[in-house]
């Protein structure tokens, strides 16, 4: 872990991408920081061990590795601190535990990522935390649902596997005026394209997983306070112990100096695709907030400086009792789009969204919900396979 860095603040977003976090000059000059492999860290003598006068005392509270990678994360989301855990899920869970105490009454967006409600649901519950789900396009009126001992509200914009957008300031000014603390998975977006902490956000989550690690082959999550919260965060995290390895971080801070150009592509393919997509009489709609159609639009215009690789379509289908057969139809006529949950990564994926979980938000009735990854394949490559996916339903 390790406090804000500010010498990169002034530069832009891709120029930052490439320098924050390391200066090569603080290791001999070679451009990558070394990956510190570690646990044990020596003192020079009694004095030093008894006082901790030292930057390091043991590998859970950081490595320069781990370090640089905070260090970069601070620089792209405007945060005071950044910790690091080994997964998106243990940067969303740890932030609810710093916070929570039997009692708590939680606000959870009813679009989660669902292992987050998984959590919520059996952990948070079995911790006498009391969970209420509310609709992602409640804005300030989520005001009505404060009760005296709402502690934590958390956003997810847009919402997992069907993308609604959230008024982020609005709720973040609600849930000051309560006293509780916001929270935000912000994986979608990268501080890239939306800052949290910038909305009133007070806690911003990363899956580095998914665009920062952009290869696959990584599981690793940030979390990002704001000054207020940062001693509370790092304090929880030097409690649990759950912390980043070295040489995750290491990947980790090497796939965030190319993100921005992934990204850019990312985008460009995947917005590419959904327009072709909304073209097509197999597609009843089309689920991605950087098209006019979309409803959250409009939000997302207004806060978002871009949009990534990730959204979903519905599947024109007459019967109910089709739904499943036919998006597995479509899914087994792909050869180019991989059948996966993981996205972020170089290559496209597909998967039929699951909604039985939701409480408040109904699943479409047109038909089945496909999610999409856009990986950095030709885009004429990979519409010729969703072609082929869509012959096959036939
Ligand atoms: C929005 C969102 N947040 C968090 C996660 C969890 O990330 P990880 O796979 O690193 O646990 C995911 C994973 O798909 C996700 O989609």
């Amino acid at each position: 872990m390790s406090d804000s860095d500010h010498r990169s603040k002034n530069l832009g977003p891709n120029t930052q991408l490439v320098r924050a976090g390391y200066d090569p000059f603080d290791y001999h000059g070679f451009i990558n920081p070394p990956t510190v492999r570690a646990s044990t860290v020596l003192f020079p003598n009694a004095a030093a061990m008894e006082t901790h006068s030292q930057k390091y005392t043991y590998a859970t509270r950081g490595t320069p590795t781990t370090d640089a990678l905070c260090d970069a994360v601070n620089a792209l989301e405007g945060a005071a601190g950044t910790i690091l855990v080994p997964s998106g899920l243990a940067a969303v869970t740890l932030a609810f535990l710093a916070y929570l105490s039997p009692g708590d009454h939680v606000l959870i967006v009813d679009s989660v990522y669902g292992n987050v409600r998984h959590f919520c649901d059996t952990m948070l519950k079995r911790f006498g935390v009391e969970v209420e789900y509310y609709d992602p396009s409640v804005g300030a009126a989520i005001e009505t649902l404060f009760k005296p001992n709402t502690r934590l509200v958390h956003l997810e914009a847009p919402g997992s596997n069907t993308f609604e957008m959230q008024d982020v300031p609005a709720i973040a000014a609600v849930a000051h005026r309560h006293d509780a603390v916001v929270t935000m998975d912000n994986a979608w977006a990268t501080p890239l394209y939306f800052r949290p902490l910038d909305f009133g956000v007070d806690i911003s989550i990363q899956a580095s997983t998914k665009y920062p690690a952009g290869h696959s082959d990584i599981l690793l999550g940030t979390v990002s306070a704001n000054a207020e919260h940062w001693k509370r965060l790092r304090q929880a995290n030097g409690a649990l112990g759950i912390c980043g390895a070295a040489d995750d971080a290491y990947q980790v801070l090497r796939g965030l100096r190319t993100m921005g150009v992934r990204l850019e592509r990312h985008q460009s393919g995947a917005l590419e695709i959904a327009r072709w997509l909304e073209a097509r009489s197999e597609v009843a709609r089309v689920l991605h907030p950087a098209l006019p159609s979309f409803p959250g639009h409009d939000i997302w215009k207004r806060d978002f400086k871009g949009a990534s690789g990730v959204f979903s379509f519905v599947l024109a289908v007459a019967r109910k009792d089709e739904f499943k057969a036919k998006a597995q139809s479509f899914l087994d006529g792909l050869s180019l789009f991989g059948l996966g949950y993981s996205w972020g990564g170089f290559s496209s994926l597909a998967l039929h969204v699951d909604l039985e979980e939701r409480r408040i938000l109904q699943a479409p009735d047109e038909g089945p919900v496909l999610r999409l990854h856009i990986g950095l394949e030709d885009v004429a490559d990979l519409k010729a396979d969703l072609a082929k996916g869509f012959a096959a339903l036939q």
